[in-house]
């Protein structure tokens, strides 16, 4: 028998719940299961969470709670999500499981047996957020976006991979095996990295201790990625390797096409067939994010219905590029494809078959020219349509789909069957746009199936089947075989959504109700002594001057009085204030900051602003009768 079709999702961090980029993910990969069972393939289908690591650590202790108290809660919520999406996979992998921590252990341990992994000191600065060292160029960009604060210098003895010794086997692979990752263009970027050099990767910490030991040195925990990485190898049954398709968001692709294959290279086993990055949902053209408060949780859209979300994702995404996210696009997309084009050509279809034909569906006898093309052209679609999808382009397969049903509204428009029914000598003609119209959907109930497994059932038991349309295969279904009829009352496919107060609704901020209040700050930095407090000279100052720094949307460049002399400072508050309702304003300058260059332009100094991480920046304003010069103390 044949090797199942395997295919992942990334286990999701378990310091927060689900948003919609983390249920895109499952969906794409679930689609894609579905569809290869309709193919007739066996599939296997591995998701779950990623539980260990600083993250989370960090996130329980903001909470209170042990990082395991954490993790069952937010899986908790992952479950519970995914049997409303009905996800079809068949293991959910916590990397807490027991058999996980023993497949990591082993595999480790294996590697320093092999000399793979050897012990050392490393010295550099470690990215929180990410989980990772980070190099000096990367360090200096997170510094450009303001997100120094994520960084943290940290020496500490260490185990090393030697993914060094595997840059020209990687180069080799991606030589060889072209369709290793996809979509192209993100397959450029990992080829470049690789080509750049590759260090040994520090895969342990003493830092933490939310981890799994590293055997025999427990004062090490084994780095996160590492551990994640091999939940696909712990969640696979033996006849399951290695995976077909592992699908990835392309922030974590990197891990996913070069470090993975490497640790699997090292430990002799077959590589993944393919790995597929896809790209972020954006609100407008930001990262969704949780500081920024504009995170979209899936429960919120759910209430159209759980098809009506995973038909959204796949037919505007293009697997591989960004797409901004909005409400209003969301509905218009259900509105437009759902409750017009399929559900009205549904029900107006079954409708006619009912009234017309006593539900049931008529053979054709004669076809014009016009019946001709519309039977031909869906020849075409359902192949066409096959083929996209089997590249996993579903946003292309539907609007392949979708612009033949358009094209069947418009063939309704010409044939007028109402006024063919009210002459019995047009019943031939009748007959033919009946049984074409009917063909058309029963093959697209098939064809959605995957995307809209509900919405597919009830449209195919709405054409007459008593069967259960995901357990139909597409090949060898006749297009044009005979109906299965007599049809039913149908119903409708997809009720029509009132955005006007829809929108009212959904735009309500989210208050999820264990929340703390919604302020979004750090906790207290660390106690420091008076004398250090006293070592930053703070000044009142007045800005004399304010322009915007070219080319960015961020900066402006002030020129600013602090009494004793005159100062050039750039701050980054330009999306906050316009550089005319700065000037002659009274603010807080820190005097004996060390100069530094921002877009080439020296700034020397910084000017105090309050803000929460979501919202804008509040410059501090000393009592309008203070005089620039004051110090602050
Ligand atoms: N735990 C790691 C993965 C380890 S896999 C061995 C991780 N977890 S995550 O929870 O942060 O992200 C999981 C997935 O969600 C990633 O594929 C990521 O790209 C995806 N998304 C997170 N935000 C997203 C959007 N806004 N849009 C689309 N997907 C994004 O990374």
């Amino acid at each position: 028998m044949s090797k199942p079709f395997y295919i992942t999702t990334p286990i999701y961090y378990v310091n927060d719940r689900p948003h919609i980029g983390h249920t895109y993910t499952t969906v794409l990969a679930d689609v894609i299961a579905r569809f290869h069972r309709m193919r007739g393939e066996q599939v296997y289908f591995l998701t779950g969470t990623d539980e260990h690591g600083q993250k989370v650590e960090k996130a329980a202790a903001a909470r209170g709670i042990t990082p395991k108290q954490l993790a069952d809660e937010v899986v908790a919520n992952y479950t519970e999500l995914w049997k409303a999406m009905t996800m079809t996979h068949f293991r959910f992998i916590r990397t807490t499981d027991a058999d996980h921590k023993e497949q990591v252990q082993r595999l480790f341990k294996r590697l320093v047996d092999k000399g793979d992994i050897y012990k050392a000191t490393y010295k550099g600065l470690y990215s929180v957020s990410d989980e990772a060292y980070v190099t000096e160029t990367q360090a200096k960009e997170l510094q450009a976006q303001g997100l120094a604060h994520q960084l943290i210098e940290l020496e500490e003895e260490t185990y090393f991979f030697r993914l060094s010794a595997y840059q020209d086997r990687l180069l080799k692979l991606y030589e060889e095996h072209p369709e290793f990752v996809q979509p192209d263009f993100r397959f450029n970027e990992v080829k470049r990295f690789v080509e750049g050099g590759l260090q040994d990767l520090s895969i342990s910490r003493t830092s933490i201790s939310w981890g799994i030991p590293v055997p025999g040195d427990e004062k090490h925990v084994i780095y996160v990625w590492f551990d994640a990485l091999l939940n696909y190898l712990t969640g696979c049954p033996a006849n399951c390797w290695p995976p077909d398709l592992q699908i990835v968001g392309k922030d974590i692709l990197r891990f996913h096409a070069v470090y993975w294959p490497a640790f699997l290279m090292a430990a002799g086993m077959f590589l993944p067939e393919t790995i597929l990055a896809h790209g972020w949902w954006l609100m407008g053209e930001d990262k969704m994010s949780k500081s920024k408060g504009n995170v979209v949780r899936p429960d919120t859209l759910l209430r159209f219905g759980n098809d009506a979300l995973r038909f959204y994702f796949m037919r505007d995404m293009q697997v591989g590029h960004d797409r901004g996210f909005s409400y209003e696009g969301f509905m218009d997309r259900l509105n437009a494809d759902l409750a017009n084009g399929l559900g009205n050509l549904a029900s107006r279809t079954l409708s006619m078959i009912q009234r017309y034909r006593g539900g049931l569906v008529p053979m054709p006898t004669v076809m014009d020219e016009l019946d001709q093309a519309m039977a031909t052209q869906l020849l075409a679609v359902f192949p066409e349509y096959l083929e996209q999808a089997r590249a996993n382009n579903f946003h292309g397969a539907l609007d392949v789909l979708w612009a033949y049903l358009r094209t069947l509204d418009g063939y309704i428009v010409k044939a007028e069957p109402w006024k063919l029914a009210k002459d019995p000598a047009n019943d031939p003609k009748l007959d033919a746009v009946l049984a074409i119209l009917y063909r058309a959907l029963r093959a697209t109930a098939l064809l959605v199936a995957p995307v809209m497994p509900e919405l597919a059932q009830t449209l195919w038991e709405g054409l007459g089947h008593s069967t259960k349309v995901a357990e139909t295969t597409f090949h060898g279904f006749a297009l044009d075989g005979p109906a299965i009829g007599p049809i039913g009352e149908s119903k409708p496919l997809f009720q029509r959504i009132d955005k006007e107060k829809e929108m009212s609704e959904l735009l309500a901020p989210e208050t999820p109700a264990d929340a703390k209040p919604s302020l979004d700050v750090p906790e207290i930095r660390e106690t420091v002594e008076a004398d250090t407090f006293f070592k930053v000279d703070l000044r009142v100052g007045r800005i004399l001057e304010a322009e915007r720094v070219p080319k960015s949307d961020k900066l402006i460049k002030m020129k600013v009085d602090i009494g004793l002399e005159q100062r050039t400072i750039v701050g980054g508050i330009g999306k906050a204030y316009e550089p005319a309702e700065l000037v002659n304003r009274l603010v807080v300058v820190v005097a004996n900051l060390a100069p530094r260059k921002l877009m080439g332009i020296e700034s020397h100094g910084m000017l105090l602003a309050a803000s929460d991480n979501a919202s804008k920046p509040y410059l501090i304003a000393p009592p309008a009768d203070a005089m620039p010069g004051f110090l602050v103390k």
